[in-house]
């Protein structure tokens, strides 16, 4: 069965113009599935959907919203009211670097509006539907920083931590009800955002940043597989090695020792 035959015809993606976000939507419009598509800035969603359409022949509606706004999940479902979702993508993501109590409280706010109760109010508000048809699938963007405490990026990592627990909680819940649940742990990826954080030079042993492509073609793959996944071998490695041969508070220490060094903290 093809991906559009088990989650098609329409796929809602949010954080979808550029990055991860922007290889989800590439795959997927490249698999034939017509897509809605969430970002803040609207003339590159707009040219980006218009090029998809384009190259692919599928359709496209553009929504835009800043997921880190409260009522963001309530505006996105009075617009797309009436259009069966049967797959949907949480890719948007958001942080600070640097100390924790030098950020105002809104910062916080919003990192934890659009990493957690964000796509927590829209899964919520998708998932009826789904189970009610016995078809469908959800994809939460996690990451490696959320495995322990990584320091100078605290409430990210624990937003991201957040984001893991609950896809992998519902998996267990939906498994045998037709909506599989996957939380794809990313490390480095070679997006547009991540490369606007200037990191400095990686540790020579730190795993080969990948790129978007790379990210969500093995995420696609394990969807209906696993609960969750660490997304490339690398990263595997890296993590099978600070997760079970180093204690948890070495992690936390090699995570913080290498932030201050790849962003000068
Ligand atoms: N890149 C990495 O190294 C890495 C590593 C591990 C995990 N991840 C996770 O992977 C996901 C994607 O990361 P990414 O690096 O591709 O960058 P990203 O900034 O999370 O996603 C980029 C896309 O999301 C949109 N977006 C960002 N914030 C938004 C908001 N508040 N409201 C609406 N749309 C928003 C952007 O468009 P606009 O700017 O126009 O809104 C763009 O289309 C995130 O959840 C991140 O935590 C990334």
């Amino acid at each position: 069965m093809t991906i559009k035959e088990k989650y098609g015809p329409l796929a809602l993606i949010a954080g979808a113009s550029e990055g991860i976000g922007g290889a989800y939507a590439r795959q997927l419009a490249s698999a034939g599935i017509d897509l809605i598509l969430i970002a803040r800035r609207k003339n590159p969603l707009e040219l980006f959907a218009a090029e998809l359409t384009t190259s692919y022949g599928i359709n496209t509606i553009c929504i835009q919203e800043d997921l880190a706004a409260p009522d963001a999940a309530t505006r996105i479902m009075d617009q797309i009211k009436g259009h069966e979702i049967n797959l949907f993508v949480y890719n948007a993501g958001n942080s600070y670097i640097g100390r924790f109590e030098e950020k105002e409280w809104q910062v916080h706010q919003e990192i934890a509006f659009t990493n957690m109760l964000t796509p927590l109010h829209l899964v919520h508000s998708l998932a009826p539907a789904m189970l009610a048809k016995g078809k469908g699938a959800i994809i939460l963007m996690a990451s490696l920083a959320g495995f322990q405490g990584t320091p100078f990026i605290a409430t990210y990592a624990a937003t991201k931590a957040f984001d893991q627990i609950l896809a992998e909680s519902l998996w267990y819940e939906w498994k045998n009800r037709g909506v599989d649940v996957l939380a794809c742990c990313a490390g480095a990826t070679s997006s547009p955002n991540f490369l606007n954080t200037n990191p400095g030079k990686q540790h020579f042993l730190a795993p080969k940043v990948q790129t978007p492509e790379e990210v969500v073609t093995e995420c696609l793959k394990r969807l209906g597989k696993t609960p969750s996944f660490i997304t490339g071998r690398a990263n595997k490695i890296a993590s099978f090695f600070m997760q079970r041969v180093l204690s948890r508070k070495k992690a936390i220490t090699t995570m913080g020792d290498t932030t201050v060094k790849m962003y000068r903290i």
